[in-house]
């Protein structure tokens, strides 16, 4: 079993270390936390029987692999003995932004550095994470890398070039989605539903629209058609949807968060 090591507890940590325990890739003891100045690393050990170290020196003395989940700004100010601890090991960082090459920089001696993209959906297990390397993971690093993150739930590898575009899609794509969401509610009430009303028959027809997809071979614009009548009430929808220029005002959300993601990892 390896023994792995996170700097950082909060809740993509916690995510990752539960689906490691619940996978049985580790036992709890494999497992060693440290937090920050607050009691995030205690709570999670209190909640699954990790271990808690008291020193970076401890955290990372019997680690196959040390997991970077602090904040990419608590990532400055990192204990400078990690560079000399990490030696040797494989590095998994899965902070917005950080480029391999700055990692690879901090991390000076460490055997191999991996670079995630998460999204929220892995604190439930439901999420998809993006993944590259600085040098292709050796079979077994490859095992122990697939196993730490698919706590958080689908591993898709990219090269590191793509990591702006992911960010944009997967990264803040839960965002887009949740916007989405919340103004559509707020369409519902204002055609007479009560919130509690618009909030069942909105997140009921998004996630079994959802269902529907993912059991079908049809795509989206098939499906959308199958639905669409000559006349009818959404035609008259997508007429809309389309005379204010929906498909753009998407594209254009995504450009600016792939921009801003460039912008943000100079
Ligand atoms: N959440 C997301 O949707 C998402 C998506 C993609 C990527 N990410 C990336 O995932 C990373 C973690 O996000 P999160 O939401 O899990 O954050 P979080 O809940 O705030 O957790 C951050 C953790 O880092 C610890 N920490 C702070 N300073 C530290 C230090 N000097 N040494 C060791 N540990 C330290 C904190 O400890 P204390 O609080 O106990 O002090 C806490 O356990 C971020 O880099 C983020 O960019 C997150």
């Amino acid at each position: 079993m390896p023994k792995i090591a996170f700097i950082g507890a909060g809740r993509m940590a916690s995510a990752m270390v539960k689906g490691l325990i619940r996978s049985q890739a580790c036992q709890p003891q494999d497992i060693t936390v440290i937090s920050g100045a607050d009691s995030t690393a205690s709570d999670l050990a209190r909640a699954t029987g990790v271990r808690v170290a008291a020193s970076p020196e401890e955290l990372c003395a019997q680690a196959n692999a040390v997991v970077l989940a602090c904040k990419p700004q608590q990532f400055l100010q990192l204990d400078q003995r990690y560079p000399a601890l990490t030696q040797g090991k494989c590095v998994l960082s899965i902070l917005a932004g950080t480029r391999i090459a700055t990692l690879s920089q901090f991390f000076s001696s460490a055997r191999n550095v991996a670079r995630a993209m998460p999204n929220t959906p892995g604190a439930v297990g439901q999420g998809i994470t993006a993944l590259c390397s600085a040098s292709p993971l050796v079979k077994a690093d490859q095992a122990m890398v697939s196993a730490i993150l698919s706590g958080l739930g689908e591993i898709v590898e990219l090269p590191e070039s793509m990591f702006d575009a992911v960010t944009a899609v997967s990264g803040s794509g839960p965002g887009f989605f949740f916007e989405f969401v919340a103004a559509y509610e707020a369409a519902a009430v204002s055609l007479g539903f009560s919130p509690a009303q618009a909030q069942r028959l909105v997140r009921q027809t998004f996630a079994g629209s959802l269902s529907l997809l993912q059991s079908s071979s049809e795509t989206p614009d098939e499906l959308r058609n199958q639905v669409t009548s000559p006349g009818g009430t959404t035609k008259a929808g997508l007429d809309v949807m389309s005379s204010q220029q929906f498909r753009k005002l998407i594209l254009n959300t995504l450009q600016a968060a792939k921009n801003r993601s460039e912008e943000l990892g100079k």
